[in-house]
């Protein structure tokens, strides 16, 4: 079964077709980061824009790559929720003319379900159940997958997401946006024990997360140099870099090990686009060795927004007989 998947949620245009929820046939994506790099963060007025202008092509380029027209496409996988709401009415309402004018049907895709649907892409072998770690520019949450299409929450942040802090954390060291790879490269050559910052804790929800206070003392150490006039040396630059991505990297691994203690050895699955940091990677690696938890890391390729993983959720979803019609909305919050 081949599915056309589009994505459209934030700042990637995206489209991709998968055969049997496993097998990419292409995989495109249009970018838009350039644009909002201007701005230092998404504009999502520009992004809806830029969103209408791309779909086209770049729908057009995943069916071309993958050899197919429209008549082999059995369903449309599209983005409906969460996300930012004109960017996903963009994906949304051009799945529904393309729904309407072949006749084919509509399956919404909650796009954290499609970042986990990343790693059946990567792993064959992968199944639920397992407990999946969602750690993007939006997102982070600790969720047990109890099958292709039941999640159960276990634990999110109570504020900021892992990338919006690394994204801002970035900005301050003047980093353009995004800013994640650019702090994973720093903090490699930095000192990650040359500065103390305090890992968080959630009154009573040991899976919740929390990254503002960590981001707000990163925005007061360099607030500090610069109102008495110190420039902000390269080596600063990577020692802050080093130290913040210790202390985020450590709050995720704390939380992630006191819940194996609880769950056994369920296997362990990481996505989103922070799912990239080279650190987090290889805290997770040391972690789960420990513990003897097969853990599973997506390809960097599929850790930020893409459609390939769209539609692998997408057929799981559309064999569970997850099928909408033209009335279906998009939403900007939704529980997985
Ligand atoms: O999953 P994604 O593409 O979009 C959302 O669904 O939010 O994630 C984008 C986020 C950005 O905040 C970006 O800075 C971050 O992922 N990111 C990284 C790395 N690569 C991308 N953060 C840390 N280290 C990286 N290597
Ligand atoms: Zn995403």
């Amino acid at each position: 079964m081949k599915i056309l998947g589009i994505e459209s949620s934030c700042d990637e245009t995206a489209a991709s077709v998968v055969e049997d929820g496993r097998r990419v046939l292409s995989n495109v994506v249009a970018s838009q980061a350039e644009v909002h790099a201007l701005y230092g963060g998404v504009v999502p007025e520009i992004a809806s824009r830029a969103h209408c202008e791309a779909l086209t092509g770049v729908v057009k380029e995943a069916l071309e790559k993958a050899e197919c027209t429209l008549k082999d496409i059995d369903a449309i996988a599209v983005t409906y929720a969460p996300g930012l709401i004109g960017a996903l009415l963009t994906g949304l309402s051009f799945a529904k003319g393309l729904s309407f004018s072949c006749g084919k049907p509509i399956v919404p895709v909650h796009h954290i379900r499609g970042h986990v649907a990343a790693n059946y892409i990567a792993h064959p072998d992968l199944k639920p159940p397992f407990i999946a770690l969602v750690v993007s520019g939006g997102h982070t949450s600790l969720l047990k997958v109890d099958d292709y299409t039941s999640y159960t929450s276990i634990g999110q942040t109570r504020d900021d997401a892992a990338g919006e802090a690394f994204d801002k954390a970035a900005r301050m060291l003047g980093l353009p946006y995004p800013g994640g790879a650019a702090m994973d490269r720093l903090a490699a050559v930095g000192n990650k024990n040359a500065m103390k910052f305090t890992i968080s804790h959630v009154d009573n929800c040991p899976y919740d997360f929390s990254f503002s206070g960590l981001k707000t003392a990163v925005i007061n150490q360099v607030h500090t140099l610069q109102q008495k006039g110190i420039e902000l040396t390269e080596e600063f630059k990577a020692d802050l870099a080093a130290s913040f991505t210790e202390t985020l990297v450590k709050s995720i691994c704390l939380r992630v090990d006191a819940l194996y203690s609880e769950v056994g050895s369920i296997p362990l699955v990481l996505a989103g686009g922070v799912a990239a940091n080279s650190h987090l990677r290889a805290g997770l690696k040391t972690l789960a060795e420990s513990k003897g938890v097969p853990l599973y890391l997506p390809p960097l390729s599929l850790c930020g927004d893409n459609a390939a993983m769209i539609a692998s959720q997408g057929y799981f979803e559309y064999l569970s007989g997850s099928v909408a019609d033209l009335k279906l909305n998009a939403f900007a919050t939704k529980t997985v």
